[in-house]
């Protein structure tokens, strides 16, 4: 293993910039050249590539976003577009190929592994979206973001005798709202993974107010459905003036928490060593605390599992 590539994939993460410090110093350390493939596999599509130095990673642990910048590549998935790619691995003369995102960038590293380079995947989406680990890097940052919106906006809500609504993002997994709503103390948690029940939503917040509750907090998950059309009906229902916000992108950003950077750090470094190893087709993650590492095409098998129990907690507590 001479040279090794690394790139950013799909939706950035924080936590994305703390784990390619932990490769391009790893590899260094190893005495082996790093290159950085610029936004995501349209870099590796057309060749823009740059050797990465110890400086080139300097002061960016605790940055947000990724500084190898990223991209959802339409080219890539193309039989042509792939052949390029397979042109410039060999033409910059890469040996093996680490790759950080989520599913979609994992089944490129999959295409990848299986046309004979070697390629490591280390799962990085706020998401929390893949099965096969328990947390994914960026995912905690998110949530830290969405808890502290809660937060702020629980103030405004109790002020003005509200039900609030706040939309956060997951795609299809109610991961950040499950989360973001239990440490939040949230008063619903609407998730894709649990029918939704406008009829229940509304039985709460008219229950709430009763018993003197002045705020009532809603995480409503981006995958379920229209925040303004929930808002609507509580409105009309319960007669409680109902705001929406919708964080959005504000969850992408910002410094990531000390579990995302020890966690980044840590596959990082780890992505390097199975390389030199002669691994392939290897996809990292954590399990009850310890940091593993499986068959790329097993990973992507495994479908994640929501958590129904916290859910059922976050009920219980909530009443
Ligand atoms: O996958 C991460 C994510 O932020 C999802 O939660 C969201 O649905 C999507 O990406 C948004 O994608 P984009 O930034 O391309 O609009």
């Amino acid at each position: 293993m001479k040279t090794i590539g690394i790139l950013t994939s799909g939706g950035d993460a924080p936590g994305m910039n703390a784990a390619i410090r932990a490769v391009v110093r790893t590899a260094i350390y190893n005495n082996i050249k790093i290159v950085g493939i610029k936004q995501g596999y349209d870099g590796l599509v057309n060749g823009e590539i740059e050797e990465m130095q110890l400086s080139s990673v300097a002061d960016i642990i605790h940055r947000g976003g990724t500084v190898l910048r990223s991209s959802r590549s339409d080219e890539f998935i193309t039989d042509a577009g792939f052949q390029k790619a397979l042109n410039v691995i060999d033409v910059f003369g890469i040996d093996g190929v680490i790759v950080l995102g989520g599913d979609g960038t994992f089944k490129g590293a999959k295409a990848l592994s299986n046309a004979g380079i070697p390629t490591i995947g280390i799962p990085c989406t706020i998401d929390n979206d893949m099965g096969y680990t328990d947390y994914t890097i960026g995912f905690f940052t998110a949530v830290e973001t969405a808890v502290e919106a809660i937060g702020k906006i629980r103030d405004t809500s109790t002020s003005h005798g509200r039900a609030n609504i706040i939309e956060v993002m997951g795609r299809h997994c109610g991961d950040i709202a499950l989360y973001a709503g239990l440490s939040g103390g949230a008063e619903s948690i609407i998730v894709p993974e649990i029918e939704f029940e406008i009829k229940e939503t509304i039985k709460k917040a008219i229950q709430g107010r009763n018993r003197g509750k002045l705020h009532h907090i809603i995480v409503l998950a981006e995958g379920v459905g229209n925040a303004y059309d929930v808002a609507k009906e509580i409105k009309e229902n319960a007669g409680i003036d109902t705001r929406v916000t919708i964080l959005g992108h504000v969850q992408r950003g910002g410094t990531p928490t000390t579990f995302d950077r020890i966690t980044a750090s840590e596959m990082g470094s780890t992505a390097v060593e199975l390389l030199m190893g002669g691994q392939s087709g290897r996809a990292l993650g954590i399990k009850c605390n310890k940091i593993i590492d499986l068959d790329l095409v097993e990973a992507l098998k495994i479908k994640n599992v929501f958590n129904k129990k916290m859910y059922e907690t976050a009920k219980i507590l909530s009443i």
